[in-house]
């Protein structure tokens, strides 16, 4: 197994590894690059949805997704497509799925179809972006709540009569819920800033417009480039990555050519 820093904080290219195989010893050197690099990226990865799923099982349970298309047969392996008919519509900054009670630990996202120019993602670390903040503003922010929501994340799709019919079910299944800004990660111990453009819509606790200063800091803040890593797909690339201490973010540049990735988000089992 060859390791590649791609960047200072964030994200290793690993190779000469083949991710069709069920090894233990493997999947237990994955788990420990991934806390150190957060996000981990593997090319000419040609593997099944059986493996695919396999994968996500060896970190948790695997979490289904309410508001997407899946492949058939694996209702688990959500399809993230984008069309010149139906572009793509995630714009933020964002951890997935920060709208539920238990978000993901990790997610699994593999290449179908990748644009022959654009279309790259990008992931920041949110443990740089805390160590990046001053003393002063890293003890205000160490006791505050923030409320996670999905109808926020969610707003395009909700604007139409189709998608809130769509989404009903999923706008009952998952209230606004609350994490602390600041999250320790469980298994790093390492403060993690934790809150996102996509899902966090206030601060608890304050005035309404410096909860939205201090959100609308935070979110700049995260984008510092200092924090971030970006990656140019090929197809039949695997990308994993650390939920908790990451945010990431597709670069939509390549309208109207066609990308299609899978993707699995798997959940702790606790
Ligand atoms: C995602 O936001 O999970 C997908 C990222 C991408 O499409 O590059």
């Amino acid at each position: 197994m060859y390791v590649t820093k791609r960047l200072g904080v964030i994200g290793a290219e690993i190779d000469g590894l083949d991710l069709e195989k069920n090894d233990d010893a493997m999947y237990a050197q994955i788990d420990s690059l991934l806390m150190e690099h957060q996000v981990l990226f593997f090319r000419d990865q040609d593997i099944s949805h059986e493996s695919h799923k396999r994968m996500a099982t060896r970190f948790g349970v695997v979490k289904p997704h309410p508001a997407y298309q899946t492949v058939e047969d694996f209702p688990e392996i959500t399809i993230l497509e984008s069309t010149a008919e139906a572009p793509s519509k995630i714009e933020c900054w964002h951890s997935d799925m920060t709208y539920s009670k238990n978000p993901p630990l990790g997610t699994i996202l593999r290449s179908r179809i990748i644009p022959e120019i654009g279309g790259d993602t990008m992931w920041s670390s949110m443990t740089a972006a805390y160590e990046g903040l001053s003393a002063n503003m890293k003890q205000m922010l160490g006791n505050l709540y923030a409320v996670h929501d999905f109808t926020h994340g969610f707003k395009e799709t909700l604007s139409t009569a189709e998608g809130r019919e769509r989404l009903k079910e999923a706008i009952i299944d998952n209230p606004p819920v609350q994490h602390p800004v600041i999250n320790l990660h469980p298994v790093t111990n390492k403060p993690c800033i934790y809150v996102n453009e996509l899902f966090t819509t206030r601060i608890l606790g304050i005035p309404k417009l410096e909860s939205e200063s201090i959100l609308n800091f935070l979110f700049k803040h995260i984008q510092t480039p200092e924090y971030t890593c970006r990656f140019n797909w090929s197809s039949n690339c695997v990308v994993l990555w650390d939920n908790r201490c990451t945010q990431h973010k597709p670069i939509n540049d390549y309208f109207p050519a066609h990308r299609k990735l899978e993707r699995i988000t798997v959940e702790s089992g606790n």
